[in-house]
């Protein structure tokens, strides 16, 4: 082992300040400030059931389809978590320097999020309010736990993959409700995701300069143990089902579209300042890879047959 992978993650943390610092500065300059109430159709809203005694919730009430309404309560749950994430971000960063300033200005970001999204959909009656704040106060209670808490480097790997991944999820959610207002509420949140997506890839790849092998090993892991942060929510496995029916998400993306632009963004393949464990690292990445490769094309395959199967059962 170098000399190099000897640095703790307070070490890194420090060595790794003036790249927040500089893609904290990056980001203010590309962000644009927004406003949640601006795209919410305020005048289509009606009283609900209760204090106002208006009407609840029926399903019938929703503009949009049962599959985008499944994607939009995920979507949705788990920008509510923002609280476990802020937490579990701020342990490893700490709450000082420029990293403290990005923790608060990422946390105070993702919170417009879950605003806007909460108030698009109980205007317009898209999801029950009921069972999503039944879900919400679910999923809070249960918290969050990363399993990458104790180092900076999977960490910063973990959420340069899942902020493009969150950015994709809600681009093809809006895409799917056929719903414009929620089309357009998505992809201004969507943009924000890339912009996360930039400030964590750039640090992490900071990171492979200092310390390549450390940083490798940490891509590696993370990649073969990669879960979206809304795994936890009830139902995950059969909602995701759903939303990788639907191409709203599904291996095929998360190969082609997440993985793989932000390993080629790090040099992952082509590196050259590689020690026998960063080398060690990348074959068993590039092993991880081509088995989810196969997956995805298993996956598209018996997708196409469910659908053909499906066509030939609503002609007959
Ligand atoms: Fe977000
Ligand atoms: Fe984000």
């Amino acid at each position: 082992m170098t000399a190099l992978d000897d640095r703790t993650t307070a070490d890194l943390v420090r060595e790794l300040e003036p790249v927040a610092a500089r893609e904290l500065d990056r980001h203010l300059a590309m962000a644009k400030e927004w406003f949640p109430h601006e795209y919410v159709p305020w005048s289509e809203g009606t009283n609900f059931d209760g204090e106002y005694d208006g009407d609840a919730w029926a399903e019938g009430q929703s503009p949009v389809d049962a599959v985008s309404r499944t994607a939009l309560v995920v979507n949705l749950l788990t920008e509510d978590n923002l609280p476990s994430y802020h937490r579990a971000l701020s342990d490893i960063t700490g709450r000082e320097s420029a990293w403290g300033e990005w923790v608060h200005r990422w946390t105070a970001e993702e919170g417009r999020h879950a605003i806007a999204m909460r108030d698009y959909l109980t205007v317009t009656r898209a999801v029950d309010p009921v069972a999503l704040e039944r879900e919400r106060m679910d999923h809070m209670g249960h918290g969050f736990e990363s399993v990458h808490e104790e180092s900076v480097l999977t960490t910063m790997a973990y959420v340069s993959f899942q902020e493009l991944a969150t950015r994709i999820s809600h681009r093809n959610t809006g895409r799917h409700t056929d719903d414009p207002g929620c089309d357009r509420l998505l992809a201004r949140i969507a943009a924000d995701e890339n912009l996360h997506m930039l400030f964590y890839r750039n640090v992490m790849e900071a990171a492979f300069h200092l310390s390549p092998d450390a940083a490798m090993q940490a891509v590696a892991q993370v990649a073969e143990n990669f879960a979206m942060p809304g795994s936890e929510v009830e139902g995950f496995t059969r909602r995701s089902l759903t939303i990788a029916l639907a191409g709203i998400y599904d291996l095929r993306i998360h190969h082609d579209e997440v993985l793989a632009p932000v390993l080629r963004a790090w040099n992952v393949w082509d590196r050259e300042d590689l020690g026998p464990e960063g080398v060690a690292a990348r074959e068993r990445l590039a092993a991880f890879l081509a088995g989810l490769d196969a997956d995805a094309t298993r996956f598209e395959q018996r997708r196409a047959e469910r659908a053909a199967r499906a066509a030939a059962a609503s002609s007959a």
